[in-house]
């Protein structure tokens, strides 16, 4: 019998400068109460110099390892969903395997925007499922503040830095359901020019800023997401009625409502983090998570279905039995 992989462990990390909407009016043509009315957010946390994807992705791995029991030595790799890595190369993930003290197995980036923790969760379970790996770190840490265009207002103001990490172990296959019951990833990349970073390291002079066009991206974010969590249902045979908690992508408080009520989810099931930590990326739902994990919401044998949806465009869903 294949192993499932078991989320043994849950951490994360947040930057210590918090900065709040009337802090950013200060600088930007914008208002509390824009930011509150049209994305739930109230404020967001700011890396400083140090705390770089690597730095936050350690500390987030490290709280996770925690969590779960586990030593550096369980782990047989690392897989770090980010935009914003530290270099080029080498991958982000190995900068935090050679911070933990870990000396064998496999890491790598992975960049799938604000759907990459799905994505690397998605790879990690496949890997464990086909016997590759044990112990799979899989991590969500951004720097948004880098690349955000200050002049422009209607990205500025949306996003926070941080990291989530959770440490999946493959379980034995005991007939019980625990674990990531399944994952579901998606593409269209025809889209690729309404959420995007206009450069990159391999542009010259043009390190990037993200440019969002709005409204486009929260039509196609409503709908592809009511897909993903329909698929992952369906795939488990399992209805809205099953599910104990939404962890959705935190991008704007009005898309997570929409989800919520479209699963006809209690707002009580549903977890928000959107108005302390702003839009995190690929960071986003695995801090969602352990926020939830830590103040004991979400308990063991509990289902728990995640979603998200970025630049790419990129979408996805996992089902999990905690
Ligand atoms: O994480 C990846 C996925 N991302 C998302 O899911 C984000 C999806 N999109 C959204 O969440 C929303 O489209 C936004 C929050 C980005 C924008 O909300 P909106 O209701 O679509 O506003 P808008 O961009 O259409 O702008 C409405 C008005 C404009 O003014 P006019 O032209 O109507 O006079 C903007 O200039 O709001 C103005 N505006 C602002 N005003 C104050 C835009 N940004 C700001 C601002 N402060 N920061």
């Amino acid at each position: 019998m294949p192993s499932r992989s078991i989320l043994a462990g849950i951490g994360a990390y947040l930057p210590e400068r918090i900065v709040s909407n009337a802090e950013l009016a200060l600088t930007v043509d914008t208002t509390d109460a824009w930011i509150r009315e049209r994305t739930g957010i109230q404020q967001r946390h700011f890396s400083a110099p140090h705390e770089t994807a690597a730095f936050m992705g350690t500390e987030a791995a490290k709280a996770a390892l925690a969590d779960a029991g586990a030593l550096p030595s369980d782990v047989d790799g690392i897989i770090l969903a980010t935009s914003t890595p530290d270099q080029a190369f080498p991958a982000t993930a190995l900068r935090v395997q050679a911070a933990l003290g870990v000396t064998k197995g496999f890491g790598f980036d992975l960049a799938a925007a604000c759907a990459g923790f799905i994505y690397a969760l998605s790879v990690a379970d496949s890997m464990i499922k086909c016997g590759q790996a044990k112990g799979v770190l899989v991590i969500g840490s951004e720097v948004y503040s880098r690349i955000l265009n200050w002049q422009d207002r209607g990205t500025c103001v949306l996003f926070g830095d941080g990291a989530g990490a959770v440490f999946l172990r493959a379980g034995e296959g005991t007939g019980s359901d625990q674990g990531i019951l399944s994952t579901h990833i998606h593409a269209q990349g025809t889209l690729g020019d309404i959420l995007y970073v206009d450069g990159a390291v391999g542009q010259p002079d043009k390190p990037g800023h993200l440019v969002m066009h709005g409204r486009e991206v929260f039509r196609h974010a409503v709908t592809r997401l009511a897909e993903a969590v329909q698929e992952a249902l369906d795939a488990n045979k399992l209805t809205a009625d099953d599910v104990d908690w939404l962890v959705p992508h935190q991008a704007n408080r009005r898309i997570i409502d929409a989800m919520g009520r479209k699963l006809g989810l209690a707002p009580e099931r549903v977890v928000i983090t959107v108005e302390d930590h702003a839009n995190t990326s690929a960071a986003s739902v695995p801090l969602a998570l352990c926020q939830a994990w830590k103040d004991g919401r979400i308990k063991r044998g509990e289902l728990v279905l995640l979603e998200a949806l970025g630049g790419g465009l990129v979408w996805g869903s996992a089902l999990v039995r905690m």
